[in-house]
């Protein structure tokens, strides 16, 4: 399968379209941004990691039942995916407290959550994609409320699953996005799920090795996002969470 036309251009991602009018060819840049773009730079060979990261994902929630837009990796920087109606929402799950969270409780970063939180936000660069809840996205007809409850369900699967993969890995996950659409009537799981969108500390050492290297000026930003790609497949068998 390959590119045909350019349809959309994204802050890390380039959408394409295929001879197939159902898929969609995902292709992964190495350019990033923080701060509601504010903050620009490149992460070298960022496309080719997150890729590989990402489809290694998603095939492993296809494998545990989770619906996604994941067909194949077809290049270092290229996922074919399925066309999405893209519902406007991000998706937020949280396992330890961190970034706007601690901000806004007004707690250290690292304290552990009693429970998993869900947040929406509304995808929304010009409003910076502000927070919202189940009453702004049912009056402001974003999703249904079975599109919701969807949603949900399959996040707090999503988390339970890459809680655990992550785990066996030497790796916690702390926080992550999440990003839903539709396709013939199905809710799948878009996007991608890279460090870009996660947050993930060594266990032992609770170094970040995620975009907050990027956004704090930390350092070593590639070679964190290759130490995430090489624990992940270096899991050993017969640990397979
Ligand atoms: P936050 O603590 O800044 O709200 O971020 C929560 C999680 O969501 C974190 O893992 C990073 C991810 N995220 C994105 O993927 N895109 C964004 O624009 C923001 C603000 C956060
Ligand atoms: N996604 C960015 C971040 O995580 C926000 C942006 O793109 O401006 O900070």
């Amino acid at each position: 399968m390959k590119k045909i036309e350019k349809l959309y251009e994204g802050k890390a991602k380039v959408l394409y379209t295929t001879e197939d009018e159902n898929l969609l060819i995902q292709y992964f840049k190495d350019e990033a941004t923080a701060f509601d773009g504010k903050k620009k730079g490149i992460i070298e060979n960022k496309g080719i990691l997150n890729n590989s990261i990402s489809s290694h994902l998603f095939r492993r929630l296809e494998a545990q039942g989770i619906k996604t837009h994941f067909v194949d990796m077809p290049g270092e920087r290229e996922m074919l995916v399925k066309k999405l109606r893209i519902i406007p929402i991000e998706v937020v799950v949280r396992n330890v407290v961190a970034g706007s969270l601690a901000k806004r409780m007004g707690l250290e970063e690292g304290t552990p959550l009693k429970e998993t939180i869900i947040e929406f936000y509304y995808k929304s660069d010009p409003l910076g994609d502000p927070m919202i809840n189940a009453y702004h996205i049912k009056a402001f007809g974003l999703a249904t409320l079975d599109e919701l409850k969807e949603m949900e369900t399959s996040a707090l699967k999503v988390n339970r699953f890459l809680t655990e993969f992550f785990d066996s890995v030497g790796i916690t996950l702390v926080d992550f996005k999440l990003e839903y659409g539709v396709h013939k009537g199905e809710i799948l799981l878009g996007d991608e799920i890279t460090p870009d969108g996660c947050r993930l500390w060594d266990k032992q050492t609770k170094e970040k090795l995620d975009k907050d290297r990027f956004r704090r000026d930390l350092g070593q930003v590639s070679e964190a996002y290759e130490l995430v790609l090489k624990k992940i497949m270096d899991q050993p068998k017969g640990k397979r969470a």
